[in-house]
């Protein structure tokens, strides 16, 4: 059923996302938002906020989101027809058969999904057919693939004869046009049509949703001169580095046991999938790439990459590992005995050996340092230097800076190194590599004393040198761009809370590009403000930074940064609402002093009163 845009505009305009998702799970209400625990990742602290205002929904630790029926999709594993259905029940809205025809281009791409699924449905009979089916389901029982994994994941069978599909699809009236979109069948020079994955062994493509957007064929026998794998080409349903190969498959496994296992093949998936790992994706002959990425760190933060042990195998981990990191997402290396890869591991030696394999996963700075080691770097002092280097040029794609302390101090420890040498090696790369600041604004900011750029006395006489002072500490944690973090300031300090103007307006735009799901950047956030002297300001507190985070560390020695973080945002919002109210009291009082007029006095002495209630009810609230 199709349901027209205008019929799903009116039904969803009609539902309040917060009662909605009320039914589901526990949130309440914090400043403009609602909070609670996110249903979609593990979590303590709440991080899955709803905006009623804009009616989304967002989490701020698995990045996830959307508007209502996103959230009943992904909540009740509906599809978007079901959602829809589903919320117009709720408030009394009735779908005629009038409404169900959809726009133009949505109906297209159903054409086009339509398309493939019946295709796919095509190759995966293609197999039970006697004699001529025999040798591909053959080849499947000999590389141990049971019947059910088949059919789970729509394993196929492309018949050798050139237009076996051409046939079928004319056979069905079935657009051709589309299917050449789609790359199902080419036309060569003289017109004629064939099919493109002749002769293959079929493995449909799916999307997160578990709708067939591609086909990848292999061939039987690997020939000198023809690819061993061939897939669709992109076409308006299928764009490649947005899809994860298994990825609907191992969804759930993903969120539930908070960790993915990324491997480089089709084969590899399912056959662990087979052998009951069945958190596990696949990048599938592409490097991985940053959406695919952004994809993943919906469903988790922790990686596992098992790529093959040869030296592509390691180079694609390399590359891997720096777009992990740049988003953050905590990375294992594991690695497999040469000549093996996950499918032949897990063939062999079953399930328990498989995950001890993944056990003795390690951090990248191991990895890397057993690869150079193995290369002969560290035997001569040069080398060795310029190891150590490379060893930390990932590190400064981190953003979290405690992350960046800890890596430091594990290669310190690792090579005896003094961990200031470390971060003066990491200072230079950060410059090199920094896009924060253009030429010009480096040298303006030689040109101030860097702590001198904005101490303009006017900004401190509006509040009191205590409440300037944490607010700009805020602010800073802000800049730090952990989502959580600033979910969590957002919740307790709306943005006009602030006393000095340019925090008001800094914190504006961080909380709105964080529930826009943007990266906080602030080469990218300096746009937004035309004052030079507002500038100048940020990238004072910017760099200011570095001070902060070492303090973290220095009062709660060992302690996971989480924790850290989210015990500092709590101790430094508890302290600047208790200084901002201080500071209101202390006013009160100088006119409570100066004041002649007896009920003018009672009033101010009653406010007193209850700002020191709202006092203790922060302290309590924040401790
Ligand atoms: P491999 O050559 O390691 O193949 O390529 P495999 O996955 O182990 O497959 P089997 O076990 O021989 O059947 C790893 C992945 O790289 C992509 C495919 O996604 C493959 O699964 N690839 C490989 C291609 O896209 N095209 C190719 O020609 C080869
Ligand atoms: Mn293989």
């Amino acid at each position: 059923m199709r349901i027209s845009e205008n019929k799903i505009e009116e039904i969803r305009s009609a539902a309040n996302i917060v009662e909605i998702i009320s039914e589901f799970i526990q949130i309440k209400k914090r400043g403009k938002n609602f909070i609670g625990l996110c249903p979609f990742h593990n979590e303590k602290t709440s991080s899955f906020t709803v905006n009623e205002e804009k009616q989304i929904f967002h989490c701020f630790g698995c990045h996830i989101g959307g508007n209502v029926f996103k959230f009943l999709m992904e909540y009740e594993k509906v599809s978007f027809v079901e959602a829809v259905q589903d919320v117009a029940r709720r408030v009394g809205i009735t779908i005629e058969s009038n409404d169900n025809f959809s726009s133009e281009k949505q109906s297209q791409l159903e054409l086009l999904y339509d398309i493939n699924n019946t295709v796919a449905k095509y190759f995966s009979d293609n197999l039970i057919i006697k004699k001529d089916g025999e040798a591909a389901i053959n080849y499947f029982n000999n590389r141990k693939i049971k019947p059910q994994t088949m059919r789970s994941f729509g394993l196929g069978y492309c018949f050798p004869a050139r237009d076996a599909l051409v046939n079928f699809l004319k056979d069905h009236k079935i657009d051709i046009e589309k299917a050449l979109l789609l790359g199902l069948i080419g036309s060569s020079n003289d017109g004629r049509l064939y099919d493109k994955f002749s002769g293959r062994l079929i493995f449909p493509i799916f999307s997160p949703n578990g709708r067939v957007v591609a086909f990848a064929g292999r061939v039987f026998n690997e020939k000198e001169g023809t690819a061993k794998y061939l897939n669709s080409p992109e076409s308006p349903i299928y764009t490649k580095g947005r899809i994860l190969y298994g990825l609907s498959h191992a969804k759930d496994e993903i969120r539930k046991l908070d960790k993915a296992i990324l491997v480089e093949g089709y084969m590899d998936l399912i056959s662990l999938y087979q052998g009951g790992i069945k958190n596990v994706v696949a990048v599938s002959g592409t490097a991985l790439t940053e959406e695919q990425t952004i994809l993943l760190s919906h469903y988790t933060k922790n990686i596992i990459l098992l790529f093959d042990a040869d030296t592509a195998g390691i180079k694609a981990s390399m590359r891997s590992i720096e777009i992990l990191l740049k988003r953050d997402m905590e990375i294992k290396i594991a690695s497999l005995p040469r000549g093996e890869d996950p499918d032949s591991y897990i063939q062999k030696f079953g399930k328990d050996r498989f995950e001890e394999i993944i056990k003795k996963a390690i951090n990248f700075v191991e990895f890397q340092s057993a690869i150079f080691e193995s290369q002969g770097m560290f035997d001569e002092p040069s080398t060795t230097a310029d190891a150590i280097r490379e060893l930390v040029k990932p590190i400064a794609l981190i953003k979290d800076e405690l992350k960046r302390n800890l890596l430091i101090k594990n290669i310190a420890r690792k090579f005896n190194l003094r961990e200031r040498l470390i971060e003066s090696e990491l200072d230079k790369v950060i410059t090199q590599t920094t896009k924060l600041l253009t030429g010009e604004e480096r040298a303006k900011l030689r040109q101030n004393n860097r702590n001198e750029i904005v101490k303009d006395d006017s900004l401190i006489k509006k509040t009191s040198p205590a409440v300037y002072n944490l607010e700009r500490e805020i602010i800073r944690l802000l800049f730090e761009g952990n989502k959580d973090i600033i979910e969590f300031v957002a919740a307790h300090i709306p943005s006009h809370e602030f006393s000095i103007e340019i925090h008001s307006k800094i914190a504006e735009i961080v909380y709105e590009a964080c529930l826009a799901n943007e990266e906080i950047i602030i080469a990218a956030l300096l746009e937004k403000f035309d004052d030079d002297k507002v500038q100048s300001y940020i990238i004072e507190l910017t760099f200011d930074k570095y001070r902060t985070s070492k303090k973290w560390d220095e009062i709660h020695p060992g302690a996971s940064q989480e924790i850290i973080l989210e015990k500092y945002a709590k101790d430094i919002i508890r302290k600047f609402k208790v200084s901002q109210i201080d500071y209101k009291i202390s006013n009160n009082r100088k006119e409570i002093e100066q004041t002649s007029n007896e009920e003018e006095r009672f009033d101010l002495m009653k406010v007193n009163r209850d700002l020191e209630k709202e006092k203790s009810l922060i302290i309590n609230d924040l401790n």
